[in-house]
């Protein structure tokens, strides 16, 4: 499938999905949103993929939704719309998506990088909820997703006056797997996709389900939902193959099962 406004980069098993919309520092129009999601469903599906990275370029990972394309809008078409969905979406890929964020990344792009999984930054990386200056606010996660990453003051200190931090504080704060130079931060995205894709991918999969998991549910129901998983990993052959393994001091060999 062609595709306008992303291009798709696979180096077995990883994948990278790039917003290329760079005259407009990657604004998120739906259009972009439905491309982008449609990307990542598909490799989510193909087997020979096993972690995706979500990037924009330099200057911008996204510099928000696209403004002019909401300047009109209605409430009912907006509603109509609903292209906010999307983003929920995301949250439903199987694989670990990684966000390679540089340069900005700011209102719908910040709550993008924030729906994956985790973000290795650029030290050029830029977050802000600037929607308050627009005489909005955050609507794809921004006051949810922010708030449990950095705590509310902060989160109120940003949503309410529009404050950008940068990679160093984000990374300071939790927000930030890891920083890098500009000239890095990509290749060791990558370099961490392919980590994570040497993994068993099941193991991998229930894994990710977990840590999210302690975004929406009490201590003791996640605590309980962990080892549910943890459990039923001894019924998959590669969780067999990686004890045993241990124990006979050799390399497990994942098969997927
Ligand atoms: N939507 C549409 N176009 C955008 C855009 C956006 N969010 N952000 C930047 N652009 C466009 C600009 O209009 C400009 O296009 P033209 O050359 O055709 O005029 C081009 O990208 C370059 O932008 P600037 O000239 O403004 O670049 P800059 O380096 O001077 O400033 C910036 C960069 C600080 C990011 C500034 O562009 C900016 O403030 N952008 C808006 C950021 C924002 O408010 N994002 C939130 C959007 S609302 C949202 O995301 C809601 C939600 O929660 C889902």
């Amino acid at each position: 499938m062609s595709y306008e406004f992303i291009l798709v980069h696979r180096e077995e098993p990883i994948a990278t999905v790039q917003i290329n919309r760079p005259k407009q520092l990657n604004a998120l129009n739906s259009r972009v949103m439905q491309e982008l999601t449609r990307a990542l469903e598909e490799l989510d599906a193909d087997e020979a993929v096993r972690c995706l990275i979500l990037t924009g370029d330099e200057r911008a990972f996204g510099a928000g939704a696209d403004i002019k394309d909401m300047a009109d809008a209605t409430p009912v078409q907006m509603l109509r719309l609903n292209w906010i969905a999307y983003w929920d979406r995301i949250k439903k890929i199987s694989k670990p998506i990684i966000a390679a964020v540089s340069g900005y990344a700011f209102g719908g792009g910040c709550e993008l990088a924030m729906a994956c999984d985790l973000i290795v930054a650029s030290e050029s990386a830029q977050f802000a909820q600037p929607e308050i200056n627009l005489g909005v606010m955050p609507g794809a996660g921004g006051t949810q997703r922010l708030t449990r990453a950095l705590g509310k003051s902060k989160a109120m200190e940003m949503v309410l006056t529009g404050r950008s931090i940068s990679a160093r504080e984000a990374y300071a704060r939790g927000l930030v797997a890891q920083v890098y130079p500009n000239e890095t931060y990509l290749s060791e995205a990558k370099k961490l996709a392919r980590e994570m894709a040497s993994k068993a991918p099941i193991a991998l999969r229930l894994a990710k389900e977990s840590v999210n998991k302690a975004f929406e549910t009490s201590l003791s129901d996640g605590l309980d939902y962990e080892r549910k998983l943890f459990y039923f990993l001894f019924s998959t052959e590669d969780g067999k193959e990686g004890l045993n393994a241990f124990v006979e001091k050799r390399k497990a060999e994942w098969k997927g099962k």
